[in-house]
């Protein structure tokens, strides 16, 4: 038989199928497989129970007939796959030892994992919206969940098969122009040539615009206004200094981009959008699902409780385009222009109702024009907190500065690793302290459920143990370690072809926890939450302490060391491989 790479899969088509050759079954019959509990065997079909009760018939039998089935089928070798019946009518599927050897050298690499998983997402185009930021601000802290989430989830999605667009959509055309622009020219400054400093000063003064335009009468107030009209109108000067401002805050987040490792592709900002919002505002009318309301146009959704009464805005009273507007529109440019089946955005979960809101909106739309409905998914998270348990912010209560939080995670790493191994040479100390400093950010925010706050804690994402970038990153050097110590290469087929069977619970232990990564993949994807990814890397790295305690890997007897080998080689490769999809570097020595 075939050795599978997604065994629920391949299980789920084996008994449909093994059903329907069975006396009782018809095509109705849903196997519903399920990880088991692993004292009872790798997988179970749960289907029998409620189908057999619904025909009033007893699900015990009908297990046994259906298990008669399938240790017939030529699909399920004895050797490999063990079938059992428990309790009231369960199917229980254990994959032997034998198949566990067969899966590990079959699957032995990153490009191997790649290719087998490949299978989920073929076929299916996929645009990810991130990370999205607003310009004319300097990144902070907030900033991190959309590159690290967002680039996490894009990596994983095109890791199984899908065609991932990337695309950045800058919130770059807004009514703070006008304020931004009258600011600007009022000061007479020109903006710093450094990127960082020129966004600090487009802080200071729209700080200091905004003051002066709160009232909304007020003669500063209405210059705003007249200067976002201009820019709205293209007149040249405007623009020139809007393009200035948009130049700045992009050359400042290329900058954490490139240093955070985030996929770039496509930057349609708001502002591409501008004169793509007539036609929505007039296919929402003509199909009856905006209406006017005190001069703006709006959308209700009568069968939702709130939003029956909570309006979709999509354009002002003034005649403005706004967020929502300029969402619709590229909702309908990602599908016409790229064909995309999906369409994920990242973003904090205040934004909630906003793409509740669109998502109904573009359903209720798209199905009304005829065009095929695309899947819409908001991966939303909570506040990072600082130790006292409120939002994180600097000591003089500002929110904390990105590249600050980001140059600080390096010097603290540097600074363990000046302690603990001082003789590395500095250009090694530095590059293991950016990969250690950086990864442990990323990781600490992918490691908790997203929806949650989390509490932003040095000492905790930085300890060489517990579930962290640091343990992980030394785990996998460790096996480097392992490898250049025993003067073998890792990865050698020749090598592998003379392991014989795992034996000691341990080497099955660290097997079964290898073969369930596919299944760790396909749940993370499902809810597109990495943090399930993250659990398994870190269990995945216990398992194998545990292993290299009990079982010594260089021994004399040839196939027990080739074996306890393939083990360590397929260890490091599953966690780096898991490590880069999750946008982190890895070590070869740390
Ligand atoms: N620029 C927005 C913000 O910083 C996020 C944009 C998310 N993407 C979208 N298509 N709405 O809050």
């Amino acid at each position: 038989m075939d050795i599978w790479f997604h065994p629920a899969r391949e299980l789920d088509a084996v008994v449909r199928a093994a059903a329907l050759r069975t006396p009782g079954f018809d095509a109705e019959f849903v196997p519903e497989i399920r990880l088991a509990d692993p004292r009872h065997g790798d997988f179970q079909s749960n289907g029998v129970l409620g189908y057999a009760k619904a025909r009033q018939q007893n699900p015990r039998a009908m297990g046994m007939a259906l298990a008669e089935t399938l240790k017939k089928d030529p699909a399920l070798d004895p050797a490999l796959i063990q079938v059992e019946v428990a309790g009231p009518g369960f199917i229980n599927f254990k994959f032997t030892p034998a198949f566990l050897l067969a899966w590990c050298r079959r699957y032995r690499n990153e490009s191997a994992f790649h290719e087998a998983a490949g299978g989920l997402y073929r076929g299916h185009t996929l645009v990810v919206d991130y990370p999205s930021p607003n310009v004319a601000k300097q990144m902070h802290v907030g900033h991190l969940r959309p590159m690290v989430i967002g680039e996490a989830i894009a990596r994983l999605l095109q890791f199984c098969g899908a065609k991932v667009i990337h695309d950045n959509h800058l919130g770059d055309w807004g009514s703070n122009f006008g304020t931004l622009i009258l600011a600007l020219k009022e000061s007479g400054e020109t903006l710093a040539p450094d990127p960082e400093a020129a966004l600090a000063q487009l802080e200071r003064l729209y700080k200091a615009g905004s003051a002066k335009a709160i009232d909304k009468n007020s003669p500063w107030a209405e210059s705003a206004r007249a200067e976002l009209v201009k820019l709205q109108n293209g007149d040249a000067e405007n623009t020139r200094i809007w393009r200035q401002i948009v130049a700045v805050s992009n050359q400042a987040a290329e900058f954490m981009y490139r240093l955070l490792g985030v996929t770039l592709e496509h930057t349609l900002g708001e502002s591409f959008y501008r004169d793509k919002v007539e036609r929505i505002y007039a296919e929402l009318t003509k199909y009856q699902l905006a209406e006017t309301s005190e001069g703006a146009l709006v959308v209700f959704h009568p069968e939702h409780p709130r939003f029956k009464e909570q309006p979709f805005l999509i354009r002002k009273s003034d005649g403005a385009s706004n967020y929502a507007s300029t969402d619709l529109a590229t909702v309908l440019y990602r599908v016409e222009e790229w064909h995309a089946d999906e369409i994920i955005y990242f973003t904090d979960g205040r934004q909630r109702d906003h793409f509740e809101q669109l998502f109904l909106t573009v359903e209720k739309w798209f199905r009304a024009a005829g065009r095929p409905v695309p899947r819409l998914r908001h991966v939303w998270w909570g506040t990072i907190l600082g130790e006292d348990g409120r939002a994180i912010k600097t000591k003089s209560g500002e929110s904390l500065k990105l590249h600050e939080l980001l140059n600080e995670a390096q010097a603290r790493a540097l600074a363990i690793l000046a302690e603990k191994n001082p003789d590395l040479p500095e250009v090694e100390k530095a590059n293991i302290a950016r990969v250690v400093g950086l990864g442990a950010v990323k990781y600490a925010d992918l490691r908790q459920d997203r929806t949650s706050d989390y509490e932003f804690s040095w000492n905790k994402l930085l300890a060489l143990d517990g579930n962290t970038a640091p343990y992980l990153l030394y785990a996998a050097a460790r096996i480097h370690s392992i490898f250049r110590k025993a003067g073998l290469p890792v990865d050698d087929p020749a090598r592998e072809v003379l392991a014989d069977v795992f034996q000691t619970p341990a080497e099955i232990n660290l097997a079964r926890k290898l073969f369930a990564l596919p299944s760790v993949l396909e749940a993370t994807l499902a809810d597109l939450r990495p943090h399930f990814l993250c659990t398994y890397l870190y269990e995945l790295a216990g398992e194998f302490s545990t292993f290299y305690n009990a079982d010594r890997v260089v021994v004399d007897e040839k196939p027990v060391q080739a074996r306890r080998l393939l083990l360590c080689a397929r260890t490091l490769r599953v966690l780096e491989t898991g490590l880069r999809l999750l946008g982190l570097e890895t070590l070869e020595r740390m």
